[in-house]
């Protein structure tokens, strides 16, 4: 749409908004900024009730398309003054079609993938009766032990970014009015990442830079690629809830980035405001939730329940609510709802039922995963194989296929690896015994919630050990062993933190077990975070990390074990050996004993915190070789920008995806910078003997940096090295100098 043509839509949606305000009553008003919980678990008065009168704004943990024409003909029809809601869920990847974890999309390092697979996660989200998404998350994690690290991109703000951008273009297309479109939520403002230990939900404490240069530039990239709501995170962000935070909710999100969307609480947080100490009762949580310019409450009714008292007794003006109160309207005006509130409830089993959302799955699946290792070349295997058994406890589990975030009410329909290795072989005798079970030592409060996920008995010590020894006659029987390991469902996402990132349960144990048989053993994880495999990583031959790949997940993994596709991931997370050497990361700064010094040792006598795999890693089937690294200028002046170009040269047998990554490290300067800091990457494709040179750009955008030091945003005068090459411990190297 031309500028001209858009403004003056803008403009027209203005006066309408105006219009309505005007007619509407202070009560509507504050109805508007009301987020009416849907499921039986969110307490409050019947959500028929509420949106009779016009105090809901949206409705959210609903989903049932019948049941949303039902509230919006109510909202239509007998409230006050006719204002469509909106419906909401988390649809984080995949509503019917399950779409790798974002954590696996995003070590496709291939911002197609996000961009296509939540493009059609949106046209079925919409086609369901949705409107909007609270996706994506984009908190930056360096400490796996957070599981919520499997909704993110990982630990690099660059990458994060692309990402963000990508997942904000695929959710909400370019037209907010296009009905197979969602809005996007740019989730959880911000910071949550960070919590000490990795323990969810705890307070964070951040500096300002790394705020700004770590933090934020994944919801700056989201902001300006124009997403049209954010959520504020649960927790304290340096002793102010994020809910409650005016710095980052107005001076940063509006003021410095010109978002002019609108903001929703994280669930019930504006009310826990009064729970985490921070406001005297939830009239106080309300005014602090309003004056900061947090738009809508999640199902807290704080809002709804004060802030009406707070205009009359003057501590906040009509005035005030009303500026909270325009987006929202602006945004259903530009979605078009007032004239086509309605879904058509015939349209999702046709959407559902398009083959070309499986075949996106699959594809999405086949680019995220990451070949770790493949010792002597053992993959891919020959179809040949006559006898394969297939180990492990997730090995046939369609929960850990689809993993984490499932939206409510969804039925696992996902291709396990047992199924995808058994259509792959149909003449072979492909067997299968999960070994012992594993659980969480303390079961996850959403288990309760999941249908059909009623907590089966524990296996007794007896059963576990009955079928750790059936799991290895099973292998003894095979001429080619799959151990399929990780983590179920459950024990990544919210709620899902743990001390450690081992394999749980006996999952090793078998696995030595397995191995001291003397079979081919190739390592499948299905896995939401990093796990510290070391055992495996020096004794299994062949490591296949797949996260959790989503509803073609199995078919993906025997297109990998079994050559049809050569993966090309890289891992977005550095991989630590121990949980406890957590937060682990690359982009890091030097110090005055830096690795390899004799001083070194200070960082654990019982075992250097040496990354099992480091960030960017990934193997392929085939070989590259980086060369000719080059820089259009040695030297440039602050604000300039100069090309940097390198040659990938395909050096094997077959074709494969290479990751053109590149890392610069500013050798001095006002603050000290990190001795490595992705500032650019590309996935080619590259034919046997086939050489590509792969261009990247550096200039103030990836020089500038938030300092500490002088309080702003600045560029030095400096020398720097920079690497190109295939993870973030690239070798060949190459300087350039800015000057003033
Ligand atoms: C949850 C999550 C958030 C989600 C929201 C609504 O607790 O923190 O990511 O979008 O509540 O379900």
């Amino acid at each position: 749409m031309s500028k001209a043509k858009d403004s003056e839509k803008q403009k027209q949606v203005a006066v309408k908004v105006e219009a309505l305000l005007k007619k509407m009553s202070l009560e509507e008003k504050v109805g508007q900024l009301n987020q009416v919980g849907g499921a039986a678990f969110s307490p409050g008065p019947a959500a028929e009730d509420q949106i009779r009168k016009g105090g809901a704004g949206s409705v959210l943990w609903l989903n049932d398309t019948k049941k949303f024409n039902e509230l919006q003909k109510i909202a239509m029809e007998e409230s006050p003054s006719g204002i469509p809601l909106l419906f909401a869920l988390d649809v984080i990847h995949g509503y019917r079609t399950i779409f790798p974890v974002p954590l696996a999309m995003a070590a496709s390092w291939d911002p197609n993938v996000p961009e296509k697979t939540q493009t059609i996660a949106a046209k079925e989200a919409r086609a369901a009766g949705l409107h909007w998404t609270f996706g994506p998350m984009l908190d930056i994690c360096r400490d796996p032990r957070w599981g919520r690290i499997v909704e993110g991109a990982g630990e690099d703000p660059y990458l994060g970014s692309a990402m963000a951008a990508a997942q904000v273009r695929g959710f909400q297309g370019d037209d907010l009015s296009d009905s197979e479109r969602v809005l996007a939520c740019a989730k959880h403002f911000a910071g949550y990442g960070y919590s000490d230990g990795g323990r969810d939900y705890d307070p964070v404490y951040l500096s300002e830079a790394q705020l700004r240069n770590i933090v934020l530039p994944p919801f700056k990239a989201a902001a300006d690629a124009g997403v049209a709501t954010f959520m504020s995170a649960y927790m304290d962000l340096n002793d102010v809830p994020a809910t409650g935070n005016r710095w980052l909710l107005r001076q940063v999100l509006r003021e410095e980035w010109g978002f002019d969307g609108f903001l929703v609480s994280d669930a019930f947080a504006v009310g826990n405001m009064v729970i985490q100490h921070h406001a005297k009762d939830k009239r106080e949580a309300a005014l602090r939730g309003l004056k900061a310019g947090m738009n809508m409450d999640m199902s807290s009714y704080t809002y709804t329940e004060n802030a009406a008292q707070l205009v009359a007794d003057g501590a906040l003006t009509e005035a005030e609510i009303d500026e909270l109160v325009r987006p929202i309207l602006t945004i259903k005006f530009k979605m078009g709802l007032f004239e086509k509130p309605y879904v058509d409830e015939t349209l999702l089993e046709k959407v559902i039922a398009l083959p070309e959302h499986r075949t996106a799955s699959r594809w999405a699946a086949q680019r995220s995963m990451v070949l770790l290792r493949n010792e002597g070349g053992l993959l891919p295997l020959s179809k040949d194989i006559k006898k394969v058994s297939v180990i492990g406890p997730v090995a046939d589990s369609m929960q850990a296929t689809e993993g984490s975030w499932m939206v409510f009410g969804h039925t696992p329909a996902a291709v396990t690896v047992l199924e995808g290795i058994r259509a792959k072989l149909p003449n072979a005798e492909v067997t299968y015994a999960s070994g012992p079970e594993i659980r969480r030592d303390i079961p996850s409060w959403f288990e309760s919630l999941m249908a059909g996920q009623e907590r089966k008995p524990e296996q007794t010590p007896a059963e576990s050990e009955s079928a750790f020894q059936s799991a290895l006659e099973v292998a003894k029987a095979a001429d080619q062993v799959i151990m399929v390991l990780g983590e179920t469902d459950v024990m990544a996402g919210e709620a899902a933190s743990r001390a450690s990132l081992d394999l749980p349960g006996r999952q090793e144990e078998l696995l030595k077990a397995v191995s001291a048989l003397g079979k081919p053993v190739v390592l499948v994880l299905l896995n939401g975070r990093p796990l510290s495999i070391n055992w495996a990583a020096e004794n299994v031959p062949a490591i296949l990390e797949a996260w959790e790949p989503g509803t073609e997940g199995g078919n993906a993994v025997a297109d990998i074990l079994f050559g049809d596709a050569n993966p090309g991931g890289k891992l977005p997370v550095t991989f630590p050996r121990k949980g406890s050497h957590a937060p682990l990361y690359y982009a890091r700064n030097m110090t005055h004993s830096p690795e390899g010094s004799p001083m070194y040792n200070p960082r654990y006598w019982d075992g250097l915190p040496v990354p099992l795999y480091p960030f960017g890693f990934g193997l392929s089937y085939t070989t590259f070789e980086f060369s000719n690294l080059k820089v259009s200028a040695e030297k440039i002046k602050v604000g300039a920008s100069l090309t940097v170009t390198v040659d990938v040269t395909n050096t094997g047998k077959v074709a494969g995806d290479e990751v053109a990554q590149l890392y610069i490290h500013q050798q001095y300067g006002t603050d000290t910078r990190p001795i490595r800091e992705l500032k650019g990457f590309e996935r080619i494709t590259l034919q046997p003997g086939e050489k590509k040179t792969v261009t990247f750009s550096l200039g103030a955008n990836e020089l500038t940096y938030w300092s500490s030091n002088a309080g702003k945003w600045i560029q030095d005068p400096a020398s720097f090295d920079l690497w190109a090459g295939s993870d973030s411990q690239a070798s060949l190297h190459a300087e350039f100098e800015v000057t003033s």
